[in-house]
Formats: structure tokens, sequence, C-alpha cells
């Protein structure tokens, strides 16, 4: 079993990280253009392994060889968001990017699923899709969990409860337009409807939508990779390990909720192919509006792509 880990910055080594302390493969590849930084971190990632009691290698390169049949590829290489900057701003640089390192990851390892991280992680999930040739099932945008995994903190920390019994469901495209579906959280399958004001749940979806940015501006030269990276991991550890696991991902939508040819956020079944299903909810005219607007951004960033 091999896991590749392409970006070694904040969120790559921090997915690389993750993926040896879960042991998800024998050997996790972390590859950056740069020299030296993936094999210094890998290094000492695996000089770790002995005080953490795991197995899982951790390799750093900077070309592709090593990679070659991996199971999983999580991309976060590119530019990340510094303050003023939105997600769409990085556009054009990042795409450029995925679609050198999608070409080279499709060569090596042909059966691979691949985790897009790096954003505007929709529009990239798309440029990967298009240049690795993968079908559907095997590329995956990482958001939904990430979005989902923010708006049940911070219900968590509004009812002082533990984080393990909130659950939540965040649709749409990771950005301002991103859909929180109060309807469907719970705390210990309680709506939280039943547990907090309206007025309060409507803070806590703004600041669940403001998350990313709240970061950014905390940390002023980057933006998050903790949750990003541990988001990423979950999924890659649904998929290792055939947990048909539902989670929201950015998937390739083919005419569900109306929407055709774009990676959205949705429900989805994780297992060893992929997405195994994707699960269409009934929306109420409100949510499925804003589930559109936010396809609609994600459509026009798709386009401006040069692919
Ligand atoms: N191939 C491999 N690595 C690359 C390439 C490339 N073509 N281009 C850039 N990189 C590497 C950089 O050298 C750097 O080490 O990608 C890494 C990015 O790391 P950081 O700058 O620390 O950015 P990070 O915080 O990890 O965010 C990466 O994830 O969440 C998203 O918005 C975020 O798009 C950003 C991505």
């Amino acid at each position: 079993m091999k896991i590749t880990v392409v970006g070694a910055g904040h969120v790559g080594a921090t997915a690389a990280l993750r993926a040896s302390d879960r042991e998800l493969a024998n050997e996790v590849i972390l590859v950056d253009i740069l020299e030296g930084i993936p094999q210094g971190k890998g290094l000492d990632m695996w000089e770790a392994a002995p005080v953490q009691r795991t197995d899982s290698r951790v390799i750093g390169a900077n070309g592709y060889d090593a990679t070659a049949g991996s199971s999983i590829v999580v991309i976060t290489a590119g530019l990340a968001r510094k303050p003023g900057m939105s997600r769409a701003d990085l556009l054009a640089k990042n795409a450029s990017i995925i679609a050198g390192i999608t070409e080279k990851v499709a060569e090596k390892s042909p059966n691979a699923v691949i985790i897009m991280v790096t954003n505007p992680l929709d529009v990239m999930a798309y440029v990967a899709h298009k240049k690795s040739g993968f079908p559907a099932n095997r590329v995956i945008g990482m958001a939904g969990v990430l979005d989902s995994a923010r708006f049940r903190s911070f219900i968590a920390l509004e009812l002082n409860v533990s984080v393990r019994d909130v659950s939540a469901m965040v649709l749409g495209g990771h950005g301002d337009s991103m859909v929180p579906l109060p309807r469907f959280c719970t705390v210990s399958g309680i709506p939280i409807t039943e547990l907090i004001e309206q007025e309060t749940i409507d803070r806590l979806v703004e600041r669940t939508r403001k998350g990313g940015i709240e970061i950014v501006n905390y940390l002023k030269t980057g933006s998050a990779y903790y949750a990003p990276a541990t988001s990423a991991i979950e999924m890659a550890e649904a998929i290792i390990r055939d947990q048909k696991r539902i989670l929201p991902c950015a998937a390739y939508l083919q005419g569900e909720y109306g929407i055709d040819g774009l990676f959205v956020g949705v429900p989805v079944k994780l297992g060893k192919d992929g997405v195994e299903e994707i699960i269409e909810l009934k929306l109420t005219d409100e949510e499925l509006k804003a589930l559109h607007a936010s396809a609609e951004i994600v459509k026009r960033n798709c386009e401006k792509c040069d692919i």
C-alpha cells in the first residue's frame, strides 16, 4: 500500500504525518519541487515513527518515480492564500501547476484515487479530472469534510458538548457561497434547531462560511493547514480501508441536484473505488437555490481555466 502527498508545505507535510500516524500505508511518498524539503521532512517524520510506534515509512522525493503504483494521491501543491486574496485569485497559477502534476501522477499511478486539496479545490479537481483522464469516481475534492468539521467545532463550542456527538452537513463550493445545512446538523441525533436559537445558528453558519479567512487573518502569511490536512486524510482512510463512509466531498456531478459537469460539494459514499455513490438529498427550494448559486461560481471559474 502506498500513498503519495504532492506538495510538502504546511498542508502536505501535515497530511503525510497524519497518514503515517494512522498507518494508512506502508509507504507515504512526499513530493515537492523544492530540493531537500520533502526529503528532510520525510526523514524527520520517519525518525518520529519509533516513538509514535508506527511503521509507515515517509519518503521525500522531487520526482514521481517513487510514487509509482500509489493507491491514493493527495494533491496539496501550489500557492496558498494570503490576506486580501480570494481563493479565485489563486486560480490561474494553481491550475497550471495542477495540470502538470496530474499528468505525472496519472502516468505513474493509473489506478489511484486523487484527493484534491489545492485551492480553489472544486476547480482544481475539475482540472485534475480532465488532465488525468480518470473516471469521475476517482477524482474527489476535499472541502465538505473541512467545512463540516469547522461547523461541528463551532456548534460544540456553543453548546459546550463533545465534538464527537456533533455531526454536520455543508454542501456547495468551498468558498463564501458554501451551503451549511442546519436542519441536517445534529447533536447525538437531536437536530440543532431544537437546541440552538435561529439567530445563533445564523451566526455559526456565517463563521463557518468565513472559517478559512478567519485563520488567514490570524496567520497573515498563509492559510489553514491542520484541519484541511486532517480532513483529506479522513477521506484517504475511508477509501484505503473501504469504510463506506458518508462524507460531504466535492464530487463530479452528472445531473445530480440539476448540476452537470462540475465538482460540487455533496454527500457521497467513500470506499475502495473512491466515490461509490452520490447521495441526493431532498433540498428545500431555498437550499437548492443556494447550491445552484454556489455551483454557478465554480462553473465560471472552471471556464476561466484554459485546459
Ligand atoms: N510540484 C510539487 N510541489 C509544488 C509545485 C509543483 N509543481 N509547485 C509548488 N509546490 C509546493 C511548494 O514548493 C510548497 O512546498 O507546494 C507547497 C505548498 O505549500 P505551502 O506554500 O506551505 O501551502 P499550503 O499551506 O500547504 O497550502 C497548499 O492547499 O489548502 C490549500 O489553499 C491551499 O492551495 C493551497 C494548498
